[in-house]
């Protein structure tokens, strides 16, 4: 099982996945936790380039969408051979990320249309989760948990990326969850999500 939580920058990420892997090792579960962008050398890379102020920019996001992609081709493996000794994985963010933040920002729909193929065709060789959980949360909300470092931690850049997921949540069958809601009620919901799958009870 293959399972990945995504959202906008400060949605709480990082807390519930750290509640759902201790939820899925009490059950005896064994957890690989993976995230996106990885520690490996191009993940680093990435890193940097994400506090540059131009990273919005349309060629900054194409270059940044083809380093995505080459950094997620190498946890590809990873899964497979995590998911191959019945481990479960859970990942922060997937290829549906730089589906929501790589598109560009001032092309009319032609080119839209073409650019969105063009990010589809180099993750074609990457893995789809099982399940894609979304934290919606408001972006006001959102900016206050961040750090600022970032360039894409910015209101109105963050707008457009919350829309997006939502967009993509209908086509993909993404579980929706208020990420408003206390940590708690949150992370119950996940439960909620999960516990069907694994023939457990919340
Ligand atoms: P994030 O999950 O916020 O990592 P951290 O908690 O370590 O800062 O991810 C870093 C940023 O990378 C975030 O702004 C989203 C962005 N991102 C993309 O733009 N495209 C992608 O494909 C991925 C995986 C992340």
């Amino acid at each position: 099982m293959y399972i990945c939580l995504e959202g906008i920058d400060g949605s709480g990420k990082s807390t519930q996945i750290a509640l759902l892997e201790k939820w899925l090792k009490d059950f005896g579960y064994d957890v690989l936790r993976i995230f996106e962008p990885t520690n490996s050398p191009t993940g680093k890379l990435i890193r940097e380039i994400l506090k540059d102020p131009r990273a919005t920019e349309d060629n900054f996001q194409k270059t940044l969408a083809l380093l995505f992609a080459a950094d997620r081709m190498i946890l590809m493996e990873t899964i497979k051979a995590a998911e191959g000794s019945g481990k479960a994985v859970i990942s922060d963010r997937c290829f549906y990320s730089s589906i929501a933040y790589q598109n560009p920002q001032g092309v009319e729909d032609l080119n839209r249309k073409f650019y969105k193929d063009w990010l589809y065709e180099i993750n074609k060789f990457v893995k789809k989760p099982d399940i894609v959980i979304l934290l919606d949360l408001d972006v006001e909300k959102a900016i206050s948990r961040c750090d600022g470092n970032d360039s894409f931690e910015n209101k109105a850049f963050l707008e457009k990326i919350r829309n997006r997921y939502l967009e993509l949540a209908k086509s993909n069958d993404f579980f929706v969850i208020n990420a408003n809601n206390g940590v708690n009620k949150v992370h119950t919901d996940i439960k909620m999500v999960i516990s069907p799958k694994i023939g457990r009870c919340v």
